[in-house]
């Protein structure tokens, strides 16, 4: 068990946990993710891990308050102690490539700092943006900016930034002759096949993170099933880092609808069991 330090809203249903896991601090890579436990009855709760510092031993994640197990997480405090496996999954490909171009979204706006640092660090030229509908949603913004060559900001409804999406942050950059020779997205997967399908159009290679897709990261529950390359996949074992090029989104999005309604069904249960009123 590891216990929390702290657990604190950072945007409207997006909370940041730091834990106390020396073991796990001293090993993690960027691209990395976790498997979070939050009760003695809770589900395995994938992550990506966002941050760390070898020193103080503790590891950070972003997450957004989206279901059950997450809801469940949110009300833990510091000072509790939760299950916390890490780091789990390969590293993110962190080369020197000249420019690349980094972008995140929902729990990605956090969970990207760890490539910003990693491909700054090896001398890339990076390029970072971030993507919310209004600008109150937007966080973690201070730490990317410092490890940035350049910062953009898109909001749906152009609160702050440009208006758009991380895709069209892209699109604008390159029909300004900017050039990019590698993309990097982390968010929703619906963001992550937009944005590498807009990479795809200059031909630029882009890597996607699909720990939206897992479920347990056993390995065995199949749920993260994916084809990439027209080759089976599994999220939680062969990734989470893939080349978003040759993913099957259209799979992808018919697979994941499937359970929606399941999960649905068992936040507005336990919603109804704490008194609150979610029609
Ligand atoms: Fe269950 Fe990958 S999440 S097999």
């Amino acid at each position: 068990m590891h216990e929390i330090i702290a657990l604190r809203d950072v945007a409207p249903n997006v909370h940041e946990l730091v834990v106390d896991a020396p073991d796990v601090a001293a090993k993690a890579q960027p691209g990395q993710f976790a498997v979070v436990i939050p009760d003695k009855m809770g589900e395995r709760i994938p992550m990506s891990l966002a941050g760390w510092d070898r020193e103080a031993g503790t590891v950070s994640i972003y997450f957004l308050e989206a279901g059950v197990s997450t809801m469940k997480l949110a009300q833990r405090t510091a000072g509790d102690h939760i299950d916390f496996m890490a780091p789990l999954g390969t590293p993110a490909t962190v080369k020197e490539y000249g420019t690349v171009f980094i972008g995140g979204g929902c729990y990605g706006v956090g969970a990207i700092y760890p490539i910003v640092e990693a491909m700054k660090q090896a001398g890339n030229q990076v390029i970072t943006a971030i993507e919310a509908r209004s600008d109150f949603l937007l966080y973690n913004e201070e730490h990317l900016q410092e490890n940035s060559d350049m910062f953009h900001r898109a909001t749906s409804d152009g609160s702050a930034g440009s208006r758009g999406k991380v895709k069209d942050v892209l699109h604008s950059l390159i029909e300004q002759g900017e050039s990019i020779d590698c993309c990097y997205f982390m968010g929703c997967t619906f963001m992550m096949m937009v944005s590498s399908r807009a990479a795809a159009e200059y031909d630029i290679p882009s890597f996607v993170y699909l720990n939206p897709l897992m479920v347990d990261a056993t390995g065995m529950c199949g749920v993260c099933r994916v084809t990439v390359g027209g080759e089976t996949k599994f999220a939680c074992v062969d990734g989470p880092e893939f080349p978003g090029g040759e993913v099957d989104w259209g799979e992808l999005f018919h697979r994941k609808s499937q359970y929606e309604p399941y999960e649905r069904e068992a936040y507005r249960h336990t919603c109804r069991l704490r008194g609150d009123h979610h029609d």
